[in-house]
């Protein structure tokens, strides 16, 4: 049994298993979402979708036409079911006929969902369309974290450490008034930062050692900021700091696994939380260090130092860091702590 509406992003599907999500989302096309504030829909078109999508399909779309409402370019980031392509799955038309007709089907039956979503013992025991269903409360579950942490964290994103939000929205699937994951995608609208993701540069190529070395302390500068909110991030990595530009000032993206163990706690207590420390002290180190941006300046990267780094490369860096690291640990970490607007100690 299908339950499709004429008019919703599924009407351009054609028997095809080889459909992706750029058959729904290209360049050039056009979508429809429901903006709260304005009470009603709106049309805009889709300027970039951040292929490959992995666990949301997040478009850059020019939305002119709602333009009282929000800026020009806006980011749409849509819990969209379909396009996870984590844990090996790959979601095509079968897949879809058979979620909608079983889902259909038990809630006939049952009148209600079935229980389980969360029991991850189930995995292998399950039908296709029962996985499909938990894909959906994954996404649905980042979506409502994602919008939590947007709604608290207010002052990053007028810091600019974390994009604007500008609203939640909907798009509009079908109505079968089944379920809703077969009527509607959530989406949150975000500010644009216009720039690239860390993860996409190639160091000494694309980015001089020097201005990777700027960007670092910038980085945890940033990390010592966010840390005194007391709201982990937990997918900290290179893709989701983006280097805003012209001046590649960072800014942490994708919200959608925070945690919220201690945010209303006083902020000594956010501040010295160990799993807020593993996050923006920690983590962030290491990704600084894994992937070469921090060149580790201490009082032994002299000229002579950085000349040796600078002539061998990445590589190079990555060696006279170690040898740094191996020998001077506790000269580093304090070198991080220069910023004086902040108490190493309360982060008061
Ligand atoms: N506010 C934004 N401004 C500019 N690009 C963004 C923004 N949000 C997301 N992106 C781009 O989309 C990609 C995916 O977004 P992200 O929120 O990390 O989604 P996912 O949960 O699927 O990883 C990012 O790596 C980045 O390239
Ligand atoms: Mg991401």
């Amino acid at each position: 049994m299908l339950v499709r509406k004429k008019g919703g992003p599924a009407e351009k599907l054609e028997k095809d298993d080889k459909i992706r999500s750029h058959d729904f989302y290209s360049p050039g096309g056009h979508i429809r979402f429901f903006l709260p504030q304005a009470g009603r829909n709106f049309e805009a078109r889709i300027i970039k979708a951040f292929t490959p999508f992995t666990n949301s399909a997040v478009l850059l779309l020019d939305t002119s036409a709602a333009s009282s409402y929000l800026p020009d370019r806006v980011i749409l980031k849509l819990a969209d079911r379909r396009f996870t392509t984590r844990f090996d799955r790959h979601w095509n038309l079968d897949t879809e006929q058979d979620f909608q007709a079983n889902l259909s089907q038990y809630f006939q039956r049952h009148g209600t969902a079935p229980p389980g979503l969360d029991d991850d013992s189930l995995v292998n025991e399950t039908p296709l369309w029962f996985h499909e269903l938990r894909f959906w409360h994954r996404s649905a579950t980042a979506h409502r974290v994602e919008c939590e942490a947007y709604k608290r964290l207010h002052e990053a994103q007028n810091l600019g450490l974390i994009p604007k939000l500008y609203g939640l929205t909907k798009v509009q699937m079908a109505d079968t008034e089944i379920h809703p994951s077969l009527d509607v995608i959530e989406g949150l609208l975000l500010g644009y930062v216009p720039g690239r993701p860390m993860g996409s540069f190639r160091l000494g190529v694309d980015i001089p050692y020097e201005e990777a070395e700027k960007v670092s302390q910038k980085v945890l500068e940033m990390g010592r900021r966010l840390r005194r909110y007391g709201i982990t991030h937990n997918d900290i990595h290179t893709d989701n700091i983006i280097l805003r530009s012209p001046d590649n000032s960072p800014v942490l993206i994708d919200w959608g696994h925070a945690g919220f163990g201690v945010a209303d706690a006083p902020l000594e207590e956010r501040w010295n939380s160990e799993r807020v420390w593993d996050d923006y002290y920690g983590r962030l180190r290491v990704i600084l260090k894994l992937e070469s941006w921090h060149s580790f300046q201490t009082p032994w990267a002299n000229e002579e130092v950085l000349r040796m780094a600078r002539k061998w490369g990445k590589g190079g860096f990555k060696f006279w860091n170690e040898r740094i690291e191996a020998s001077l640990s506790p000269g580093w970490e304090r070198l991080y702590e220069e910023d004086k607007s902040v108490d190493v100690n309360t982060g008061q």
